[in-house]
């Protein structure tokens, strides 16, 4: 999705503001720009394609002393990725610039208005529009004009302004689109995210919707609902900027896969004592525990097949209904809920737009709502009862992998607890399995060793057009996600199946070379998936095994997973799967850490 960048501080804006947007480069864009501001106005660069055309045609930003500006990566919904699409957008008369990440809704109606009016409209997008309009409301009151032209405008958006009549400043809006400022000794910073400001700084103010701010060189006010000035503390991230480093490693991605053992440790440790999972996980009394009715898990992507997982595995530990869904459906199902429902929201930005809908939603009905999400201070976070945080760091590759091994930890955190309120987990059975999720990171470590054995298959494999990913149980939930993983970043069509499902309908695809990846790391379904294996192999398919049993010539490959508790083997047998479909992508040419038309934080619906 669309990123905003915005500077005014003592150093030249131009570089820094690059700098911003190409750590902003892996939310997903198609064309980039700049609007430099000084007393003499406005200096604007535009570029589609790649954020390297712009900073080449910028020279780097050498030469160019204003010390504010913005910029923006846009992912293009109204108009072609072209430069003239592409943001800053200015007013008619050149007094506002505007960069704009969201979608306004009623852009219809708006441009006709200013048609009408005999505005002379220059590009295609929703976003000029907002120029305009500041244009036609400008009584030189900066927050009072973007006030009245925010009341103008539906949907979700985040806005950085520059005013020629204030060159030092520069001013932003947040109405459900995430913004944060940093605070550096260099100057002031906004931006989408965290991950491009770290560099300057940890210390940020994360934005709340209905916000107006104003950045000055000195530091920054902010304007509530009312026009008031408001309190928006500072808070001081975790996060490090060399966790946003790619460092030695080849892509992001692979980087990540690597961090998991960390992520799912710092997820894990500070909720697990002596034997127990801490009672501040879950948000509910001893009471509400026993009378709850169904648990919900909703996410989207990769959240909500971590949901998958953590549906099983609660259902199975505490005895409640547990399903998963889709956060985008959830919200117009019309669910049965009400105040014994639990709703647990999965993100990893913990902006996501469906999420966070379903979220509301969930509150309209009456239902307890809690997130896991990785951004403390996200919008996610501020909007439930309680948060679980996942504590992956900055996760930059658009195809997670240690945000989902983080979810996965948190969830059986939740799981394990509402077991032990609900008297379905026994205190023994509690030390059991909190002794089992401490063993998680080192057996995680211990499989990425299967990185050369699956970078050989997949130098191995034949040109692939087709893939399939089967498994039952939380085998199947751990096989949506590899499935996924393939696909995204390889563009290999590949779909995951319950095993069993397969032969109503999908075995009429199997044919001779067909890629099976079968996941058969739950002993007590090891038979049946076996034999499901047996199906598909009799009709030519090839066939990867993951098992944590011995098990000879079962499959055309057998690549064994350490044996741990069956309800956490989902955290084991997804990294070689993560590993290969990383592989198989750098095999293929493709752009691992940006692949075509995705956006790591999708925050329109
Ligand atoms: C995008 C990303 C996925 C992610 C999903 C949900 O599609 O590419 O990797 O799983 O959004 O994102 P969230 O931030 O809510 O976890």
């Amino acid at each position: 999705m669309c990123g905003i960048v915005g500077y005014v501080g003592r150093q030249a804006a131009a570089p820094l503001l690059l700098q911003g947007l190409a750590r902003l480069e892996y939310r997903g864009y198609d064309s980039a720009g700049v609007a430099l501001l000084d007393g003499s106005g406005f200096c604007v660069y535009k570029e589609a394609g790649r954020l390297s055309v712009l900073a080449a045609r910028m020279n780097g930003g050498e030469g160019l002393p204003q010390t504010v500006g913005i910029g923006h990566t846009r992912w293009a919904t109204h108009g072609a990725p072209t430069a003239r699409n592409a943001h800053p957008h200015l007013s008619d008369n050149g007094h506002w610039a505007v960069v704009h990440n969201g979608i306004i809704e009623n852009e219809a109606v708006l441009r006709r208005t200013l048609r009408e009016a005999g505005v002379v409209l220059r590009s295609d997008t929703d976003s000029e529009l907002i120029a305009q309009l500041l244009q036609r409301e400008d009584d030189g009151d900066v927050p009072s004009t973007l006030r009245r032209v925010t009341a103008q405008l539906e949907g979700s958006f985040a806005l950085g302004v520059l005013y020629t009549a204030q060159p030092e400043r520069v001013y932003a809006v947040r109405c459900q689109s995430p913004l944060v400022i940093g605070v550096a000794d260099e100057g002031v910073f906004l931006a989408s995210d965290i991950p491009a400001v770290l560099p300057y700084t940890q210390r940020c103010v994360m934005l709340q919707d209905g916000d107006v701010a104003c950045l000055t060189a000195e530091g920054y006010t902010v304007y509530g609902a009312d026009g008031e000035p408001l309190q928006r503390p500072l808070q001081e991230t975790a996060w490090e900027a060399e966790q946003a480093e790619r460092g030695a490693y080849a892509h992001f991605m692979l980087k990540e896969i690597h961090e998991q053992p960390e992520a799912v440790a710092a997820t894990l440790l500070p909720h697990l004592q002596e034997g127990r999972v801490t009672p501040e996980v879950l948000p509910l009394t001893a009471a509400q525990a026993v009378a709850l009715k169904r648990v919900v898990l909703v996410g989207c992507g990769s959240a909500y097949h971590a949901g998958m997982v953590g549906a099983q595995v609660m259902e199975r530990l505490a005895r409640v209904p547990c399903v998963a869904e889709v956060a985008s459906e959830y919200r117009y199902r019309q669910p049965v809920t009400d105040g014994d429902t639990l709703v647990v929201c999965i993100s990893q930005s913990g902006e996501t737009a469906d999420t966070l809908a379903a979220l509301r939603e969930a509150k309209r009905l009456g239902a307890r709502v809690m997130a896991v999400a990785n951004v403390e201070g996200s919008t996610l976070a501020a909007e439930s009862e309680a948060v679980l945080l996942t504590r992956a760091g900055p996760e930059i590759a658009v195809a997670t992998t240690k945000a989902y091994a983080a979810q996965l930890a948190a969830l059986y955190l939740l799981a394990v607890r509402l077991g032990v309120m609900r008297g379905t987990v026994t205190p023994a059975e509690e030390q059991r399995l909190t002794a089992e999720l401490r063993r998680l990171p080192s057996l995680i470590r211990g499989l990425l060793k299967t990185a050369p054995q699956m970078h050989a298959l997949a130098k191995r494999l034949p040109p692939l057009t087709d893939a399939y990913f089967i498994g039952r149980g939380i085998d199947h939930a751990a096989a949506l996600e590899a499935s996924l993983k393939l696909k995204e970043i390889s563009y290999i069509h590949s779909e995951a199946y319950a095993a069993g499902e397969l032969k109503h309908g999908t075995i009429s695809l199997m044919e001779s070379g067909t890629f099976v990846a079968a996941l058969a790391c739950d002993k007590a379904l090891l038979t049946k998936t076996l034999a499901n294996v047996r199906e598909v192999r009799a009709r030519g398919a090839w066939v990867l095994l993951l098992t944590a049993e011995t098990v000879e010539e079962a499959a055309d490959e057998v690549l064994t997973i350490p044996a741990a508790e069956p309800l956490f083997q989902a955290s084991l047998s997804i990294v070689p799967l993560q590993l290969l479909g990383y592989y198989t992508a750098l095999e293929r040419g493709c752009d691992i850490d940006h692949p075509r038309n995705l956006a790591k934080s999708v925050t329109v619906e």
